[in-house]
């Protein structure tokens, strides 16, 4: 049988933040493997370390020790500098708080991860508009970022995530603001739209009923990861 791909994995993961009496050991010994084409949900109570876990798979920060592995390459091996090359390259990170430059339209905000890795304004506009179609905001392309909707704020920063064609996709509680039905509806575009793409997507939320449309469930506890389905 053939061995599945991992798109992304963490070996053996821990994190301290601070020291002294501020110490926190915010991640233990966390290991998660995430295949080509699959939904991971995790799930955990406030500060067990689910946007640390993000950000150390997202390559936005290195742990203190253990290994990350990013198609295969170990990102903890590389400088800091190189980081942003490899998360521009394969993942596609959406914040919990959208993160949209508040003075380009929906449009230029899902076009500028192409146009930092150097691709061409033209094919940009082009695939920029394809994904903002997708999410069905063909109608706001032009609107700026106060003049949408929470959830068409969210679905921009979705397509946003998705421009570079990344591997993975990781969305810290993208439900956050929205009431939980829009919430379960755009998280449910997202897996759409990521499978339509061909990647996995790795999601962090408090709502037990995206447990239903993913294919494993993790639970975070202390900055101890196990997996409940
Ligand atoms: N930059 C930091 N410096 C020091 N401690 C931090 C830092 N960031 C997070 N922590 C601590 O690490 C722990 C995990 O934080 P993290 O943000 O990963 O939790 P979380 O599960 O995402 O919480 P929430 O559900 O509230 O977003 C918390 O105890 C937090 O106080
Ligand atoms: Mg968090």
């Amino acid at each position: 049988m053939n061995k599945m791909t991992e798109v992304l994995k963490l070996e053996q993961v821990s994190k301290v933040y601070g020291k002294g009496h501020t110490k926190v050991q915010a991640l233990t010994n966390v290991n998660l493997s995430i295949y080509a084409k699959e939904v991971v949900l995790i799930m955990g109570p406030s500060g067990s370390g689910k946007t640390t876990l993000l950000s150390i798979a997202g390559a936005l920060m290195k742990p203190t020790s253990g290994r990350v592995f990013v198609d295969e390459l170990d990102i903890t091996k590389l400088s800091e500098r190189r980081l942003p090359q490899v998360r521009r390259e394969h993942i596609g990170f959406i914040f919990q708080h959208f993160n949209l430059l508040s003075n380009l339209s929906a449009w230029e905000n899902v076009m500028v991860p192409r146009l930092l890795a150097g691709e061409e304004r033209k094919e940009s506009e082009e695939i920029a508009l394809k994904l903002i179609g997708e999410l069905g905001l063909g109608r706001r392309k032009l609107h700026k970022p106060f003049q949408l909707s929470g959830g068409e704020q969210q679905r921009v920063a979705i397509a946003r995530s998705l421009i570079n064609n990344p591997k993975v996709v990781l969305a810290d509680e993208p439900t956050g603001n929205l009431d939980s039905k829009i919430g379960q509806k755009v998280v449910e575009r997202l897996i759409r739209v990521v499978e339509d793409h061909g990647g996995s997507v790795v999601i962090v939320s408090h709502d037990e009923k995206l447990a239903d449309v993913v294919d494993r469930v993790f639970w975070l506890e202390d900055g101890k990861l196990s997996q409940r389905k």
